[in-house]
């Protein structure tokens, strides 16, 4: 039977067995999906066993999605513009490297909150590695402005500058505004605003101002659980939609099922997969 598993460092926690489980029998796919706790030092031994032991491909979490990126031999344009991975295709000797977290949270936006991001004002917040993971994903979605912010905003502007560099990019940004603005003198109002940094975590709050959210925004932590808690609050407490990542999750997991497998469990499977998740003990 084709074995998968997903590799992090801590990784007792991760629901990916249980959502890939549910897609294989929903599709009728026969494989295996187990979890592999990775020592902190142990990516490239745990890879290097993996495709001894024939394994089909891995899904790869913290802190090990930019080591999964560098050890393929391909990567995909979206990988290459996070600079990271979190889904790997083993063939032979070969490690194909895939990022499917932008179009998980895309998905999740579009198909499961019903918002649309096309000619939409897009803000992101953040610029580390769960930003840079989405921000491809969000420009081909074509919104009509993306305005990204970071506490540093030079990490910022190394993240717009990359996206603005790439071939694949091209005719995304005809159609959107790609930008960055200080945080502290942030103008302007947004339709969704999505929350790509660790601030919730560091207990810190929000970083932004209530301000940007335009009446009924769809304000997003990447997050889900406890950990987008206080977002969610604030977003609730400012006239906002609040949404956490839950969806997220679960849509990036069918395109790297899809990937691998060439069949994508439909969107009334992944929903119900959401809901499965959602009733389950945090
Ligand atoms: P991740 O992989 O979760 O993105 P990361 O790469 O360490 O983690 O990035 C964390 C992000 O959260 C960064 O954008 C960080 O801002 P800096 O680039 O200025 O460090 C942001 N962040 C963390 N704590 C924050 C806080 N208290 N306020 C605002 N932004 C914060």
């Amino acid at each position: 039977m084709d074995s998968y598993y997903v590799l992090g460092n801590p990784i007792a926690h991760s629901k990916s067995p249980l959502i890939h489980a549910r897609f294989a029998e929903l599709t009728g796919q026969a494989m295996h999906y187990g979890r592999l706790l990775t020592p902190l030092d142990g990516f490239a031994a745990m890879l290097a066993h993996l495709l001894q032991s024939g394994a089909r491909g891995c899904n790869v979490t913290v802190p090990f999605k930019l080591e999964a990126f560098r050890a393929a031999s391909t990567q995909t344009d979206r990988a290459q513009l996070a600079e990271a991975a979190n889904t790997l295709t083993l063939a032979g000797s070969a490690v194909h490297a895939d990022n499917t977290d932008g179009v998980g949270l895309v998905n999740d936006i579009q198909n499961h909150a019903g918002v649309s991001l096309v000619g939409r004002d897009v803000l992101l917040i953040g610029a580390g590695g769960a930003a840079a993971g989405v921000l491809a994903s969000l420009l081909a979605a074509t919104p009509r402005r993306l305005v990204l912010v970071n506490r540093t905003r030079a990490k910022a502007e190394a993240l717009v500058d990359r996206h603005k560099a790439h071939v694949s990019m091209q005719d995304f940004l005809k159609k959107t505004e790609l930008a960055t603005q200080d945080l502290p003198s942030l103008k302007g109002d947004f339709d969704v605003v999505i929350n790509a940094s660790s601030s919730s975590l560091t207990g810190t709050g929000v970083p932004v101002d209530r301000s940007v959210l335009k009446p009924g925004a769809l304000a997003y932590d990447m997050m889900y659980g406890p950990a987008a808690a206080g977002f969610m609050t604030w977003a609730r407490e400012n006239g906002a939609t609040p949404r956490d990542g839950l969806g997220m999750l679960v849509e990036q997991a069918a395109e790297a099922f899809a990937w691998w497998r060439g069949v994508r469990p439909t969107a009334s499977q992944v929903l119900k997969v959401l809901q499965e998740i959602r009733a389950l003990p945090a």
